[in-house]
């Protein structure tokens, strides 16, 4: 019993690190395993055109699957290359070679050109949709829906990524007159970027930022994370067909070593980090020549779900329970604190419960299935430290949570939660979630405006009152606020950005496009006829690519 609340903990707060129950859950042994295990593959990296096989420094690559019979053992199923600083400065120079202060083959090409090249790239990426699919399954562990519709995005993006630079070009292929000035203006690319995703969406989200990069002619290079590696070596051979020699390169390895030198060596013009606040600050740290560096970051969250007191609970029940349980809870964007007004604790509680106690374990082929092994080998006894320090501190277990075996967690809900508990600060990044029991409005409020983090916020209630001072308060604080609904990323053509250590910059196409480049002008006096005639000349005649086509 808690104070005013009967919350009643079906497993008697207790916690079971080494659940048979759960252990049944994984495969018997490597016969009883459905679909072929990945082969072990050759370590791959992408410079200067060419698929290079490198095993100088190579790193197993384990699936988080294990088998019954050989419980401790770990499946391997490839390996990737701890790339060097010498491998990094390769890739660098490839780049550089390639963009050649704007002079290289892809920065010159029109935007329609480039594009070209992009949908063709698109269509052979989406034939090998299954193969890329299985490695995210394998490696990952995303669920066998979640991992093709990683891919299925990721090919979606590009195609409307398309759209939006030829929409772009068009848009710019008009000269405008203003105070006596007569001009044309083009984005062009900065240079070379550099690029980065995280293990939960390895292949959409390096993605979303370098498909924007290339498309305004800059010149890339990808460093993939070390869980997720391996779903980009099948489209490597796809890079160096579609795409001039030294365009994209890909290096797999330690973020801070790869990304860290190649930061230092202050010739990376833009870089897109998506990870955690600490990893970035440490790497920008080390720029040296951060006051050019352009920075695109999407960092931790902590997205809080708000019930108030005339929530629908069944909206709110099955909004939260998508939320928190997606990928297992390992989403920037799944909800991650869930505040409930008192009048209606007790009974969210227990419907929260029993959706989430409904939901399949297992194994990520099985359709049905939804919550799956964890693939960052540390992040179970995360998790359990976690749930310790809140049961030492006054909260319970509401659910038939508390249960472990290996890799496989269930996901646990702990309630009432307070400001002592690591959890309700710490970004859990996995499958447990926090319950805070609130009597006014203003306690989420001051949660969210206090918080280091603001990415995004989902808040449940039909109130025009209390909806209005909710919205109007946390939208200073968050990148979107979702009503009756869970948080998301998605659509991809929306703002995707936060505030504090969630983000900085915007991750979607359009934005994108004008991140990596710079609007540069090509002018002249109106009055001066002569230099006008010469500027309209460069329009329509052959010897310049920067000004032409306009109206
Ligand atoms: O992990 C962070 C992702 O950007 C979240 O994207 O909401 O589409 O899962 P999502």
């Amino acid at each position: 019993m808690t104070k005013g609340l009967n919350i009643v903990s079906p497993v008697g707060d207790k916690i079971d690190w080494d659940c048979q129950e759960l252990k049944e859950k994984f495969p018997r042994s490597k016969q009883d395993i459905e679909g072929p295990i990945p082969k072990p593959q050759e370590c791959l990296l992408l410079i200067d055109g060419k698929v290079v096989k490198s095993d100088q420094n190579p790193t197993e690559v384990h699936t988080p699957i294990i088998t019954q019979d050989r419980p401790d053992e770990h499946i391997s199923i490839g390996k990737f290359e701890m790339a060097s600083e010498e491998q990094a400065m390769r890739a660098l120079e490839a780049a550089e070679r390639s963009y050649m202060y704007g002079r290289g083959t892809w920065a010159k090409m029109s935007i329609d050109q480039r594009c070209k090249h992009m949908e063709e790239f698109a269509n052979d990426l989406e034939k090998k949709t299954e193969e890329i699919a299985q490695l995210l399954m394998w490696e990952i562990c995303k669920n066998v829906k979640d991992a093709h519709d990683e891919v299925t995005r990721t090919v979606a993006y590009i195609h409307t990524a398309v759209k939006e630079a030829r929409a772009l070009a068009e848009g710019e292929s008009r000269f405008h007159e203003q105070k006596g000035i007569m001009c044309q203006i083009r984005h062009l690319p900065v240079g070379v970027v550099l690029a980065s995703s995280p293990f939960n969406y390895p292949l959409n989200e390096a993605y979303t930022t370098f498909i924007p990069a290339l498309l305004m002619g800059n010149s890339v290079i990808v460093r993939a994370p070390r869980n997720g590696a391996t779903p980009h070596f099948p489209t490597l051979e796809l890079f160096a067909r579609h795409f001039p020699p030294g365009t994209i390169q890909l290096l797999t390895g330690s973020g801070r070593e790869v990304m860290g030198a190649l930061v230092a060596t202050g010739r990376i013009d833009a870089v897109a980090f998506i990870g955690t606040a600490s990893s970035a600050k440490g790497l920008l740290k080390g720029a040296s020549n951060p006051q050019r560096l352009r920075v695109m970051y999407e960092g931790e969250a902590k997205d809080a779900a708000i019930i108030l007191p005339d929530a629908d609970l069944g909206v709110a029940v099955d909004s939260c329970a998508s939320g928190m349980t997606s990928f297992n809870g390992q989403r920037c964007t799944a909800i991650k604190m869930i505040w409930v007004h008192q009048s209606q604790a007790e009974e969210f509680l227990k419907r929260l419960a029993e959706k989430i106690d409904a939901l399949k374990l297992g194994m990520p082929w099985d359709e049905s299935v939804k919550i799956t092994p964890l693939c960052e080998d540390s992040k179970p006894a995360y998790v359990k430290e976690l749930i310790v320090d809140a049961l030492n501190k006054g909260a319970h277990i509401v659910n038939n949570g508390g249960k472990c075996y290996k890799t496989l967690c269930t996901l646990s809900i702990l309630a009432p939660v307070n400001k002592h508990m690591k959890i309700w600060t710490e970004e859990q990044f996995g499958p447990v979630t926090p319950v805070a029991v609130y009597t006014d409005v203003q306690e989420p409020i001051d949660y969210v405006s206090r918080s280091e983090y603001g990415l995004q916020s989902a808040v449940f209630g039909y109130s025009e009152e209390l909806l209005g001072r909710v919205v109007d308060a946390l939208s200073y604080h968050v990148g979107r606020i979702n009503i009756n609904a869970p948080d998301q990323r998605g659509p991809d053509v929306f703002p995707f950005t936060g505030r504090g250590n969630s983000a900085l910059g915007i991750l979607n196409a359009t934005e994108g496009l004008k991140f990596f480049s710079v609007p540069t002008m090509v002018a002249a006096k109106s009055e001066d006829e002569r230099s006008v005639k010469a500027l309209k000349a460069l329009n329509d005649g052959p010897h310049c690519r920067v000004v032409y086509g306009a109206k």
